[in-house]
C-alpha cells in the first residue's frame, strides 16, 4: 500500500511543505478548524456516509485557563472529513489497515467522533487524551456511537450478550498524556494484552511546537515494527509542520503523504494525511 504513497526523506521536507502550503493550504485558513466554537451543542452530518452526530462541547472550557490543555474541548473538522472518506469510500486505503485491528487514538477530544464511529470496524479500539476531558468524550460516544454491538469496561455498554460478546468489538477510553504516558501505556496494556497498536490514529494534534517531540515520541513508544499511525492535519502555520515531520524522521520513523489523487476531494483542499512506520 505505502508504495503508492509519497514518502518524504529529510531533503524532500522544504519542497513537499513548498507544495503543500501553495497548492492544497488554499481553503485552509477561514478558521483554525474547529466545527463551531459559538454553540455547547452541535448537530454533524458526515455527508457521505449520511452520518448524523450530536455533539456536546464546551465553550467555557475552551477559554479556560485552568486546564493545561483546552483545545479538545470542541470538535475539529479534519477528523469529520477523515471519518466520512474511511467510512464512504471502499477504495479509501485506510479502511483495510483500521478494519479488524486494533487501534489507539491519541488526542481524541470530547467529540469522539472517531471512536463512536470508526471503533465499531475495528477489533479493538482505544481512545486517549488527558483526563479532563474523559466525561464529556465517554457521553459522545454513548450518544453517537453507531451499534450496539461492542463490549467496553470503561463505558457502560448496552448489550453483554455472552453468546455474541467475542466478536464485537472492544471500545474504551483511557487518560494518556503524551508528557506523561507510562500510566496510560499501561493501561492500554492492561485493555488489550499488548503494549503496542497494530494503528494509532491522531486528528489535528500537530498545532503546538512544544508538544510535537511528546507527542512523536508517545506515538513511536506505542508502534511494533508493522504498526502504521495516521495522522490527518489541517495545513496551519507551516512551521510546525516542518518541526513535526522532522522530529519524526529524527526519531527513526518513515513519512509516508497520502496523495491529493487518493483522498477525498474534501481532504485534499486544506488538510494533509501523514502515514508513519518505524524505519526497520
Ligand atoms: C486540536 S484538538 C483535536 C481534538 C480531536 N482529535 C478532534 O479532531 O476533534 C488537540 C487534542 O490533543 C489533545 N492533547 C493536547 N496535549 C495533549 C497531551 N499532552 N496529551 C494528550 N493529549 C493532548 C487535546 O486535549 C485535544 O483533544
Amino acid at each position: 500500500m505505502f508504495e503508492d504513497f509519497d514518502q518524504i526523506k529529510y531533503d524532500d521536507i522544504d519542497d513537499h511543505i513548498f507544495d503543500l502550503y501553495t497548492e492544497r493550504a488554499s481553503a485552509a485558513g477561514e478558521n483554525l478548524g474547529f466545527v463551531d466554537r459559538t454553540k455547547d451543542t452541535i448537530d454533524i452530518l458526515l455527508p457521505k456516509s449520511q452520518t448524523d452526530l450530536t455533539i456536546r462541547q464546551s465553550i467555557s472550557s475552551l477559554s479556560s485557563t485552568t486546564n493545561t490543555s483546552s483545545t479538545g474541548f470542541v470538535c475539529w473538522k479534519s477528523a469529520l472529513l477523515l471519518a466520512d472518506w474511511i467510512l464512504s469510500d471502499d477504495s479509501c486505503p485506510l479502511k483495510q489497515l483500521i478494519c479488524s485491528h486494533v487501534v489507539l487514538e491519541l488526542g481524541t477530544g470530547v467529540s469522539s467522533l472517531l471512536a463512536s464511529t470508526l471503533g465499531p470496524l475495528t477489533k479493538q479500539y482505544v481512545a486517549s487524551d488527558q483526563k479532563h476531558l474523559l466525561k464529556l468524550m465517554k457521553h459522545n460516544f454513548v450518544e453517537n456511537v453507531t451499534t450496539t454491538k461492542y463490549k467496553s469496561s470503561t463505558v457502560e455498554a448496552p448489550n453483554n450478550n455472552p453468546a455474541r460478546q467475542n466478536v464485537w468489538p472492544l471500545i474504551d477510553f483511557i487518560e494518556l498524556d503524551w508528557e506523561y504516558p507510562e500510566w496510560g501505556m499501561e493501561e492500554f496494556g492492561q485493555l488489550t494484552g499488548s503494549t503496542t497498536a497494530d494503528v494509532i490514529i491522531a486528528c489535528d494534534t500537530i498545532y503546538n511546537s512544544y508538544l510535537i517531540p511528546y507527542f512523536v515520541k508517545t506515538a513511536k513508544r506505542m508502534m511494533g515494527d508493522c504498526s502504521t499511525t495516521i495522522v490527518s492535519l489541517q495545513l496551519r502555520d507551516d512551521t510546525v509542520m516542518e518541526l513535526f515531520l522532522k522530529e519524526c524522521l529524527d526519531c527513526g520513523l518513515k513519512i509516508w503523504s497520502i496523495p491529493e489523487t487518493v483522498l477525498s476531494p474534501e481532504l485534499r483542499s486544506g488538510f494533509v494525511v501523514y502515514c508513519l512506520r518505524v524505519k526497520q
